[in-house]
């Protein structure tokens, strides 16, 4: 139930890109709306932090899987809960206390802290990846569709056979055409979609708000589904 008002929110979000694509002041005020939606008190740094003790000392991955897509413990990274009720609190409420066998749903027990000495703050930290893994819409994470695998490959498509570095700098921060790291855009909108399809359709000289033309897939013979990666991967580098 809880998916529906992400989406209607995405939506609204992409009707104000849309409306306000041009100054960038509009733009800049989309992108925080998006990125604001953390629980108090959590950041992306201890999101970052939490998938690192979540897959290492923390063994959180012997139970719920190497992505908290579930094993003998749920899978985490929905939205839906036995025990916890998927607001922050109370998923650091079950990694700290664990779940006795008497009150497990599926009667498997959970240790408290995964049964080994993470400290709070280290609890903290996995319960916003957790978190964060389960509201996937929220913060600078990816739209649907969207993979950390296909982010990583557009990278190398990106500076390898897609030819974008040689206009846009191998850091995507600008050279001939312009920074894509940025919430600025001239012609995308910063949607996932419309970045793309200018990837796939380039820009007519016409069309070109600097006067200067970007070639179809820059020029190179890259595969569809290495536009729809490096349209993944410039999507991530200006939604960070
Ligand atoms: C020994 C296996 C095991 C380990 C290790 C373990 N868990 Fe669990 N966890 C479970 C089980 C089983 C449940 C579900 C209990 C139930 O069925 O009600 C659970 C439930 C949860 C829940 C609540 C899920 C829900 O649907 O409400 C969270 C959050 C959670 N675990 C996080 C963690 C974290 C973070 C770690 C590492 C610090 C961890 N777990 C380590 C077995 C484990
Ligand atoms: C020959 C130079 C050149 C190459 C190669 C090139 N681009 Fe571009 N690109 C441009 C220019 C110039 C613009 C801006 C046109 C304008 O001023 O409206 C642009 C715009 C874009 C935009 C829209 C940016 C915005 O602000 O709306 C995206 C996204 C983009 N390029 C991605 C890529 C990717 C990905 C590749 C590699 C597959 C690539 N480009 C290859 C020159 C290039």
């Amino acid at each position: 139930m809880k998916r529906h008002r992400p989406l209607v929110q995405l939506s609204v979000v992409f009707l104000f890109g849309a409306l306000f694509a041009r100054p960038p002041q509009a733009a800049a005020q989309v992108t925080a709306a998006t990125r604001d939606s953390l629980p108090w008190g959590v950041t992306m740094d201890m999101v970052k932090e939490g998938e690192a003790i979540f897959k290492g000392n923390g063994l959180c991955t012997t139970c719920h899987g190497s992505n908290a897509e579930g094993g003998v413990g749920p899978r985490l990274a929905d939205n839906d809960w036995l025990q916890a009720k998927g607001s922050y609190l109370s998923i650091l409420q079950v990694i700290l206390t664990g779940v006795p066998e008497s009150q497990s749903s599926t009667g498997t027990a959970m240790p408290a802290r995964g049964g080994t000495k993470i400290d709070d703050a280290q609890v903290q930290s996995a319960a916003a990846y957790i978190w964060k893994t389960s509201h996937p819409e929220s913060g600078d994470s990816l739209p649907p569709g969207v993979t950390p695998e296909m982010v990583k490959r557009g990278e190398q498509v990106f500076n390898g056979p897609g030819a974008c570095a040689l206009c846009h700098g191998s850091e995507a921060t600008g050279l001939l055409g312009p920074d894509l790291t940025d919430d600025v855009w001239l012609d995308a909108k910063g949607e996932y979609k419309t970045i793309g399809r200018i990837i796939a359709e380039g820009i007519s000289e016409k069309a070109s708000t600097s006067g200067i033309a970007m070639p179809p897939r820059g020029g190179s013979d890259i595969s569809a589904s290495d536009i729809e990666r490096v349209a993944a991967y410039v999507w991530y580098v200006s939604h960070r």
